[in-house]
């Protein structure tokens, strides 16, 4: 497979279609240097973006919370969406906006004389996961924590909060599993470096309270489909310890969808009857 950078097709850039290869940036960009970036993961399914204007909306909060206001409405950017799905042929993808500060008068930390740029490209991609999707994902417990939200604004999906989430993810894979599973500040169980966690115990569903980590759009979908189904969603801060007397355990996020977990470290989880009810729930939706 090709690199990213070199690929056919076409990539939304600042308000107009360029060609793929052409979507660069100057290396002077301050985003580059200072993480001044946000930006959205989202999925079409059957010619349909899920969710899609609720990711806009989160795409213009995170600009916010970072001070970059970004200079498109929600509708504009559903559009740029539309039309790089359509100008590359795609009707099942992933799709990334993202919003930056470009290179300008700026070069220090300060960033206010450099334009907010947008950019969405669309490419396919399968099972975040491979084959864990079917067997569990195997999970690393990740040595770093998920920031206060009085250190970096966690309610943003911001670049500079993924930078604990790359090098987890290596120490990660380097053990042989899928993913890590990170504690916050406080020694909560927080989230997984891209994706939000869900336990069952005795039917009923425990999930970390959304205020240190992501409230994932998948997150929120799936705790409405179990509250729908009748089951007790308890959204509390858990214990590490807690991971013991859970019986499963599954990861949400859009391009996770519901990934069943089988280990946690030492600890092994079940894929039971409500994991997979839940992921093809899940599935049925999205297509819907
Ligand atoms: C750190 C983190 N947590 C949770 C999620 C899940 O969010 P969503 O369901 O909105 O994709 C993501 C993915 O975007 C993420 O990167």
């Amino acid at each position: 497979m090709a690199g990213y950078d070199d690929r056919d097709g076409k990539i939304w850039m600042d308000g107009k279609l360029v060609e793929w290869r052409d979507a660069n940036v100057h290396i002077l960009t301050h985003a580059l240097h200072y993480a001044s970036s946000v930006f959205e993961g989202e999925r079409c399914y059957n010619g349909k973006i899920f969710k899609s204007t609720e990711h806009s909306q989160r795409l213009l909060k995170s600009g916010e919370l970072l001070d970059m206001p970004i200079p498109y409405t929600v509708e504009e950017i559903n559009t740029a969406k539309e039309e790089v799905l359509k100008a590359n042929g795609l009707t099942d993808a992933y799709v990334r906006a993202v919003a930056f500060r470009g290179a300008g008068e700026e070069m220090g930390v300060a960033s206010l004389g450099n334009p907010v740029r947008l950019a969405v490209a669309a490419w396919t991609w399968g099972a975040y996961y491979g084959d864990a999707k079917m067997k569990g994902a195997k999970l690393d417990i990740a040595k770093w924590k998920r920031p206060s939200p009085e250190t970096i604004p966690t309610a943003a999906k911001a670049a500079g909060l993924y930078m604990i989430c790359t090098m987890s993810k290596h120490a990660a894979q380097a053990k042989g599993c899928s993913d890590a599973l990170f504690f916050d500040y406080r020694g909560y169980v927080a989230e997984a470096t891209g994706a939000n966690i869900f336990f069952v115990k005795d039917g009923e569903v425990h999930t970390p309270l959304p205020d240190a980590i992501l409230n994932g759009i998948t997150r929120q979908t799936v705790i409405g489909m179990l509250r729908a189904k009748g089951i007790t969603v308890h959204e509390r801060h858990i214990m590490p310890a807690e991971l013991e007397t859970f019986q499963q355990c599954w990861l949400t996020g859009t391009a996770a969808e519901v990934t069943p977990v089988g280990q946690i470290g030492d600890y092994t989880f079940e894929v039971g009857a409500l994991t997979r009810d839940i992921a093809n729930e899940y599935e049925a939706l999205v297509r819907a």
